[in-house]
C-alpha cells in the first residue's frame, strides 16, 4: 500500500506526516507500506524541511530533515492508494485534478482518521512555537489512529 501527505509547501505538515508514519510503521515492524509527501503548491520544491518543523519534530524523536519539497502531480493519483489532505485547502485543490471517482476517493482530510475530528491541521508557517508544537500533537494523533487500522486491514 502506498500512502501520501499532501499540505500547501510540503516543508511543515506534510512532511512531518510522512516521517512520523514512516517511523511508526518501521518501529512496528510492518513492510510494504511506503509513505511520500507533497504539496500542492511549487513554493518550495527542492528544499528542506522548514526548521522550525525539523527541530520541533526533533524533540520527539523524529528525524524529517532529509526530506525534499515536491508538488503534488496528476500521476500521484496512479502511484498511491490513499492521498492524505492536511486542510480543506488541500482536499479541494488535489480533488480539482482528479479526473474519475476512484482518484476521488483516494482522498481523505488527514485529522477524519480520528473519531469526532473532521478538521484542519492548521498552517503553522506564518505562528509561532506553539503552532508546530499542536501540528505535532495533531498529526501524532492521527497516524495513531491509522496505524491501528493498518495493523486491522481496515485501512482501505
Ligand atoms: P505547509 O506550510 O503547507 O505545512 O508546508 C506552509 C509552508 C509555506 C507556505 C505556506 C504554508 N508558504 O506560503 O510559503
Amino acid at each position: 500500500m502506498r500512502i501520501l501527505m499532501v499540505c500547501l509547501g510540503n516543508i511543515c505538515r506534510s512532511p512531518l506526516a510522512d516521517g512520523i508514519l514512516k517511523h511508526k510503521i518501521k518501529a512496528e515492524g510492518i513492510k510494504n507500506i511506503e509513505v511520500d509527501s507533497a504539496g500542492t503548491s511549487a513554493y518550495h520544491s527542492g528544499h528542506s524541511p522548514d526548521l522550525r518543523m525539523i527541530q520541533t519534530a526533533k524533540s520527539k524523536g523524529i528525524d524529517i530533515s532529509n526530506l525534499v519539497s515536491r508538488q503534488f502531480q496528476t500521476y500521484d493519483f496512479d502511484e498511491f492508494d490513499l492521498i492524505y489532505a492536511m486542510d480543506e485547502s488541500n482536499y479541494s485543490d488535489i480533488l480539482s485534478m482528479a479526473t474519475s471517482t476512484e482518484e476521488e476517493k483516494k482522498v481523505r482530510l488527514l485529522l477524519s482518521e480520528i473519531d469526532g475530528e473532521n478538521n484542519a491541521v492548521p498552517d503553522p508557517y506564518y505562528g509561532g512555537e506553539q503552532g508546530f508544537l499542536n501540528v505535532f500533537d495533531l498529526v501524532d494523533k492521527a497516524t495513531d489512529a491509522i496505524l491501528v487500522k493498518i495493523i486491522n486491514k481496515q485501512l482501505l
